[in-house]
């Protein structure tokens, strides 16, 4: 089976691993973790910056550290990750949905402005697939209406838009480490800011909101134990000494799919290699089954499978999901470009780790499902 992702490890990672074992550090405590998180900010351009447990986890203390007005709105992309809409929820905010584009399956930022009113309190974008949203406009409206902007960048690592970094823009930023991310830490996240007040209070809110020196155990608010590991910090460090040799595979890797692939473009829509924007930095693959074959992509993903070829099918969008449906969430919203590209889409394996060999065997039974 040629797997969906296979992480890479080529750099620092055991020499920093067997350091924390060797001495004990393994914990939260320990230096790796103040290495990480120092460079990683410097690397988006950010202030400060702190690593949490996961990238889901990440969103939702972004969004609570931002005290937004309570029952206020958010507005964000239904094609994108559960994570984000599960955080405003849980917030105590109210989700409010913009489709995506066909093109880049980005939020589509001509739809921001209607959905403003004066309930509005955010925005929040999130890069998707590996191409980023038009940061831009969604500054420009924040600026004019006074709104927070909340910048997932889970899946940009190493991204720029117009020449500027990826997890620099609005008020807070965050990123996944998860093991499909162009750095990784197995599980992981970080969350960033300019903000001191701001992060000093995700500092809190990430640490069971402990007191200071003899106080430690006397809590003024309630937290969670969100932590990352010396562990953790030791594989992520080693891996961001590598991005820009990891970006430079993952445009190679996705780079050879377009060359080898293009031939099907009647059948198949492959994904942008740039805008006028940015570059693809492909963090998956992903390609959009076109109108004019019977197909689904999950009848694709399944004939692909039986060829040893393990593949995911895109995000479901929010107004769709079963649990938000239950809950009367999104009543009659319809986002039609969203509605079809999770019906249609799906993405190959990309990781890191994917050699030429194992490229050309999805190459070759992909041509093989859609010659047919
Ligand atoms: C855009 C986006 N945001 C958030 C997350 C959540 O990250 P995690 O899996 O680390 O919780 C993901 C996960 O892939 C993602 O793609």
């Amino acid at each position: 089976m040629i797997f969906v992702n296979k992480p890479s490890f080529s750099g620092n990672e055991k020499k920093y691993l067997l350091d924390c074992i060797k001495t004990g550090w393994i914990s939260s405590e320990g230096k790796y973790v103040k290495r990480f998180e120092k460079k990683f900010a410097k690397f988006v351009n950010r202030k400060f910056s702190t690593t949490v447990t996961n990238g889901s986890v990440a969103l939702e203390i972004a969004i609570r550290a931002l005290n937004l007005k309570k029952g206020s709105e958010v507005i964000l992309p239904t094609f994108t990750i559960i994570s984000c809409c599960n955080a405003v929820i849980n917030a105590g905010l109210k989700p409010v949905l913009v489709d995506c584009y066909l093109n880049t399956y980005n939020m589509n930022v001509s739809q921001v402005e209607d959905k403003i009113n004066k309930n509005t309190s955010a925005i929040l974008m999130t890069h998707i697939y590996g191409i980023t949203v038009d940061v831009d406009k969604i500054l420009y409206l924040a600026k004019k209406y006074k709104l927070k902007v909340i910048e997932d960048a889970a899946e940009v690592h190493g991204q720029k838009y117009k020449k500027k970094n990826c997890g620099s823009f609005g008020d807070i930023s965050t990123f996944s480490f998860y093991v499909n991310k162009h750095i990784t830490t197995g599980e992981g996240g970080m969350i960033l800011t300019n903000n001191q007040n701001v992060y000093k209070y995700i500092l809190k809110l990430k640490n069971l909101y402990f007191g200071k020196g003899l106080n430690r155990f006397r809590h003024q608010g309630i937290g969670w134990n969100q932590r990352f590991t010396n562990i953790q910090a030791a594989i992520g460090l080693a891996q961001l000494e590598n991005i820009k040799k990891t970006v430079k595979k993952k445009h190679a890797i996705g780079e050879y799919y377009t060359k080898k692939l293009s031939f099907l473009s009647e059948k198949i829509q492959l994904p942008l290699t740039s805008i006028d924007y940015c570059q693809n930095i492909y963090w998956v693959y992903g390609i959009l089954v076109k109108d004019n074959q019977r197909l689904a992509a999950k009848k694709v993903i399944k004939m692909l499978k039986k060829e040893g070829i393990e593949c995911r099918p895109f995000f479901s969008p929010m107004h769709e999901q079963p649990i938000y449906l239950k809950m009367q969430m999104f009543k009659n919203k319809y986002f039609p470009i969203s509605e079809k590209i999770s019906k249609k889409g799906f993405y190959i394996p990309s990781g890191i780790g994917i050699t030429r060999k194992e490229q050309d065997i999805v190459i070759k039974k992909i041509t093989k499902v859609f010659e047919n």
